[in-house]
């Protein structure tokens, strides 16, 4: 059966898209580490659109969870269309105190695992020539962000990973497209432990000019982006303007102001 698999599907972003692409009629398999959400969601949409919807609960920041997401779907017969990478975590604060095993299973979900089944996946999509892998980097891709030192890094790579494979990939027809949304209304911040005081200084300099998006118009904009057969979308009017204006100023500029306004933030 063909499917859609949307990773990080049990809330937030993935859950909008999810719900989208439901009512699209698409089949779907959600990933994420709550499997009652994910069950009840599965369940919900299945009811109500008349789709096939089924869930794999995996811990994407362990090393061999992209595998076993992989294997499972091959188990289940499951052909997968287009492959959503979307689960991603972030944290705040300094980083010389937060603790270096959470890091390093943050990069493990925002980097190594969106890795692990970008090339799982499209070694199928390759053989059929046809398929689809949309990434999901963020705003935070186009600024060093200091005391979101490497939450903003992953994100970098993301963003270079995506853009250079849309160029691989194009030879054999899979679509690669690059998602960036910026301050969405979601369960992110209090995800990464920043909703409290990290969150409110680290916000202060963008949330002022930047209004917050619902999840749902970030899935609206990344779905007519790909209807479009778009490589990339900044999601919001406000959060394209500002990633055309981060080019004009040198990374360093953009750190030291960054750094500063957390620092006034701070006392
Ligand atoms: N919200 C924002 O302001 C914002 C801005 C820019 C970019 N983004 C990006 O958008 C994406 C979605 O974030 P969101 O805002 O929707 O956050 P969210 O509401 O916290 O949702 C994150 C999703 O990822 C799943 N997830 C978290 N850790 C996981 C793990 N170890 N293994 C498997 N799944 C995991 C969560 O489900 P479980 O807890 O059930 O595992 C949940 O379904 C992320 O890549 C994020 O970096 C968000």
């Amino acid at each position: 059966m063909k499917a859609i698999l949307i990773t990080g599907a049990s809330g937030g972003i993935g859950k909008a898209i999810a719900l989208k692409l439901a009512s699209r009629k698409q089949n779907l398999v959600l990933v994420a580490r709550n499997e009652a959400k994910l069950k009840e969601l599965a369940e919900q949409l299945t009811k109500h659109h008349r789709i096939s919807v089924e869930y794999i609960a995996a811990d994407l920041s362990t090393t061999a969870a992209s595998q076993q997401v992989f294997d499972e779907t091959q188990k289940r017969q499951l052909q997968i269309v287009t492959l959503i990478n979307n689960a991603g975590i972030g944290s705040g604060g300094e980083f010389a105190e937060l603790s270096l095993q959470s890091e390093l299973g943050m990069l493990q979900l925002n980097i190594s695992s969106l890795v692990a089944l970008t090339h799982l996946f499209l070694q199928e999509m390759k053989a059929r020539k046809g398929g689809t892998i949309i990434n999901v980097a963020s705003m935070a891709s186009f600024l060093p962000i200091p005391y979101m030192t490497t939450y903003s890094a992953s994100k970098v790579f993301v963003r270079h990973f995506t853009q250079a494979l849309t160029q691989e990939c194009k030879p054999y027809n899979v679509h690669v497209m690059l998602l960036c949304p910026g301050l969405t209304k979601t369960n992110f911040n209090s995800a990464a432990g920043i909703d409290g005081k990290v969150g409110q200084r680290l916000n202060a300099e963008y949330n002022s000019s930047t209004p917050l998006q619902t999840p749902e118009q970030v899935a609206d904009e990344m779905l007519n982006a790909l209807d479009k057969k778009k490589h990339y979308i900044v999601s919001g009017k406000m959060n394209r303007m500002a990633s055309r204006l981060s080019a004009l100023f040198p990374n360093a500029f953009v750190a030291k102001s960054f750094a500063r306004s957390y620092r006034k933030n701070s006392q």
